[in-house]
């Protein structure tokens, strides 16, 4: 059925409203609004495409502002960013702190670490960006090294050229010492460092440096978040973990069920259509509650351009997501090694605890070694996780479906919506 009884179809981002326009014969007419979608995917949300996660904001607000360290880890995709963010909006807001916010994503050298831990500084908690120019180059006086160029995503911040290993700490550390004298005046003061499992990669010191900053500026909390749950274990956790006991661990789960479904219906509604609660748990449930795939399944549903969302209407959207996504789907199959699909595919049908238990290395036809080295090469690639209740299983929830619905496909066929479960 098409919006509003019109009987058209009207595009992914339309709304058709009837208005009662004053006139001689009182004619209805319709009037076309453009109308985003209302669920959003892709990037760290904010604003009211945040939903809940209310108590992991308060506790991660009082660590920030009470300079205590926390080290939140996720599965990819859970909402570490969205929440890191809420929380520093709070804190700043709420409790004047200074909050710098670095992304170590891309950065593959100690220099690399250095620039961002000092954009994250300057920019974003001391907000030394601001002002003219003589008040900020009288600031950056203080950090010799670094030479500040403004591009169209804002400022940057490279070093200089040169430089030993050693030197590299140090234009780390001389930002965040800044940070710490600031909190002179009685502002809780904070750094957050997210995909902070990047540091294991870099270099094996690294993490022993940031132990070092923990132990010298007690009055800064130090926030780290990654989602390599076995990469950040060995920074944080087991012997010879160097930050072991430094920072409070904090795992992020899925928003529940019983808070996500109400989201999902709210947003639904702000856009003009009706998601029943069956459909909304639908969605929650094919995708195993997974913040960023929930978001993506309702915008799918959104955009089948139905005035009541049911779930019919989800299931069918799950089919158009999966053959969007095919041919991407197939790639990140089709580039693993035999062993490494074998495992997945069983994975995919039935998650395990006991994956090297002779019945799993009979359904997967496996020798123990291959399946041991495939589960370790799937799991470094963040392609299976180590779930707490059912064991190992494919991460990507969008992903075991198709290795469950759509890999056995023949060329032309398609996934058939009821089998969608
Ligand atoms: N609180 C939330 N409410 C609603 N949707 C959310 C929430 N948090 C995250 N999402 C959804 O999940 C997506 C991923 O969020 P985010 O980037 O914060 O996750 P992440 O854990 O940092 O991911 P990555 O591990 O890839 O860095 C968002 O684009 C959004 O669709
Ligand atoms: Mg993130």
């Amino acid at each position: 059925m098409g919006i509003a009884g019109v009987g058209a179809r009207t595009g992914g981002c339309r709304r058709i409203q009837r208005s009662r326009i004053p006139g001689p014969q009182n004619a209805e007419r319709r009037i076309i609004l453009p109308v985003a979608n209302p669920f959003s995917f892709g990037s760290p949300v904010r604003g009211d495409q945040f939903g809940d996660r209310e108590t992991e904001t308060r506790f991660l607000v009082r660590r920030m502002t009470g300079g205590q360290n926390v080290v939140l880890t996720s599965p990819r995709r859970y909402g570490k960013t969205s929440l890191l963010l809420r929380a520093v909006e709070e804190a700043r807001r709420n409790h004047g702190a200074r909050v710098g916010v670095a992304s170590l994503l891309r950065c593959s050298s100690r220099r690399e670490v250095a620039e961002e831990t000092t954009r994250a500084v300057v920019d974003g908690a001391l907000g030394w960006m601001v002002g003219t120019a003589e008040q900020i180059s009288d600031r950056l006086r203080r950090l010799p090294r670094v030479m500040p160029t403004l591009e169209h995503e804002g400022w940057r911040f490279s070093l200089g050229p040169g430089g030993q290993e050693q030197d590299f700490l140090a234009d780390i550390r001389r930002p965040i010492d800044l940070l710490a004298d600031s909190a002179r005046d009685g502002r809780p003061v904070c750094l957050v460092l997210d995909e902070f499992q990047q540091v294991a990669e870099i270099d094996e010191h690294l993490g022993g440096f940031w132990k070092t900053v923990i132990d010298d500026l007690p009055g800064v909390s130090l926030v780290f978040s990654g989602s390599r749950r076995h990469m950040m274990e060995r920074l944080f956790v087991g012997t010879g973990a160097a930050l072991k006991n430094a920072a409070e661990p904090m795992s992020l789960e899925v928003i529940p069920e019983s808070d996500l479904v109400p989201f999902l219906r709210a947003r639904m509604a702000s856009a003009g259509r009706e998601l029943t609660e069956s459909a909304a748990q639908l969605i929650y449930r094919l995708v195993r509650g997974i913040p960023h795939f929930v978001q993506l399944l309702a915008a799918a549903a959104y955009d089948d351009d139905v005035e009541l969302v049911d779930e019919a209407v989800v299931r069918s959207a799950m089919v158009q997501v999966l053959t969007r996504q095919r041919a991407d789907l197939a790639a990140r199959y089709e580039a693993l090694p035999t062993n490494q699909r074998k495992l997945l595919r069983e994975l995919s049908r039935e998650p395990g605890r006991d994956i090297l238990s002779a019945r799993w290395l009979l359904r997967s036809d496996l020798a123990k070694t291959s399946a041991e080295r495939a589960r370790d090469a799937l799991r470094d690639a963040e392609l299976i996780e180590l779930d707490g209740t059912v064991g190992w299983r494919v991460a990507d929830p969008i992903f075991e479906r198709w290795l469950r619905h759509g890999l056995d496909l023949d060329l032309g066929e398609s996934i058939d919506p009821s089998s969608i479960g």
